[in-house]
């Protein structure tokens, strides 16, 4: 049933990711015979009831979406793998986008000290960076992801089918991290392969969901290529730095530190996570500009590419309300190293970490500049 397949390490564990066209074919391909339950919301449970053995499979549904990536959440998933009787060889496997991996792998890494985690990941965002790699967590005081662990899945399975369904917002949000992806790679290949698919893909993906099945024209267009491409780029780095100790897994938050402070000031939930990291993106080519990182051509190529996608890129952003929330929610984000907030900037054709003392007077004022939209390339 596959197309592609991957295999990598991420610390002890090995972890495989199978791009392709269908589901496992059953409930036995996926779970063996090991006792097991499945975590899906209302949007996933017709995908996770083919795999459901004819209802012997235990399912725990939760509501959709970002607001349910709570405490409540995970007591409700470790509630229902009690009562379906798993234990310790038991086996969680998460049907969704990256809230429903995100949540029902840290279940799985708490459930009797950690059980087996597979996933089905059903969205492009999931698909191209939340289900690879081990993240899992729930958001907690308002803050995204303040509290999970490292737990990669055994498994990660990624049919294509399930595109089909996604809303124009969740295609173009997981495009954002593809883009992302390409630029910190600084591969020329995939940057121009985004650029081609384009045009097919803003008109394709402004029918799909509405004409679930009709993936012709997008998979012809290079859809598997990115996507692919995006697992093999975002596995190597966590291969090298699984628990993001080192430099080279933080490349992956290029554009996050902007990001994630505009979605928390905008109320998480508002804003998609890759349009505020498209957003994120065009505010780390300014930072790294002015701070004489980033050439002046990388940044214009990224910003065109970016704005190509009709993502919004101005600053301040609209939906950002009051800027000193927004401020407040920066200096708050929990990638700050002994205090210094974290950047990642485009350079030299892929992009490096900045670290920036949050006191400094001078790295204060660029900020408030590239956040009021005074700051121009
Ligand atoms: N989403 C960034 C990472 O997995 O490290």
């Amino acid at each position: 049933m596959t197309k592609t397949e991957y295999r990598f390490t991420f610390g002890t564990t090995e972890s495989r990711v199978y791009i392709g066209e269908k589901l496992p074919s059953s409930g036995d391909e996926l779970c063996g015979t090991a006792k097991a339950l499945v975590v899906c919301d209302s949007n996933t449970e017709y995908l996770a009831r083919r795999l459901l053995k004819g209802g012997e499979i235990p399912c725990c549904i939760l509501p959709p979406g970002e607001p349910e990536k709570t405490w409540e959440s995970v007591e409700r998933i470790l509630g229902a793998a009690y009562a379906a009787g798993l234990g310790r060889d038991g086996l969680i496997v998460g049907v969704g986008g990256g809230v429903i991996t995100d949540i029902a792998g840290f279940a799985a890494s708490i459930y009797m000290r950690g059980v087996r985690l597979r996933l089905i990941s059903t969205t492009l965002l999931g698909m191209v960076d939340a289900a690879v790699g081990g993240k899992t967590g729930i958001d907690l005081l308002g803050i995204k992801n303040l509290t999970g662990a490292f737990y990669p899945a055994e498994a990660v399975y990624m049919p294509l089918e399930s595109l089909a369904a996604l809303p124009f917002r969740e295609w173009k949000s997981g495009l954002a991290e593809v883009i992302k992806t390409a630029i910190l790679a600084g591969d020329r290949e995939m940057f121009s392969r985004i650029r081609s698919f384009r045009d097919t893909c803003l008109t394709e993906i402004s029918r799909a969901g509405k004409n679930a099945g009709d993936m012709a024209g997008l998979r012809s267009g290079g859809l598997e290529y990115l996507i692919s491409r995006a697992v093999e780029i975002k596995g190597r780095i966590v291969e090298e730095d699984p628990r993001e100790t080192g430099e080279r897994r933080a490349l992956l938050n290029l554009g996050h530190t902007f990001g994630h402070a505009l979605e928390a000031s905008a109320g998480l939930g508002r804003l998609t996570h890759g349009e505020a990291v498209a957003w994120g993106i065009v505010r780390a080519c300014e930072l790294g500009h002015v701070l004489g990182i980033t050439a002046l051509e990388q940044a214009l190529e990224i910003r065109e590419l970016i704005q190509s996608y009709g993502y919004s890129t101005e600053a301040p952003h609209p939906a950002m309300g009051n800027t000193d929330e927004y401020f407040r929610a920066l200096e708050g984000d929990k990638k700050k190293k002994a205090g210094k907030l974290v950047f990642i900037v485009p350079s030299q054709g892929n992009a490096e970490k900045i670290l920036i003392d949050r006191e400094d007077l001078r790295f204060r004022s660029i900020l408030q500049s590239i956040i009021n939209g005074e700051y121009q390339f």
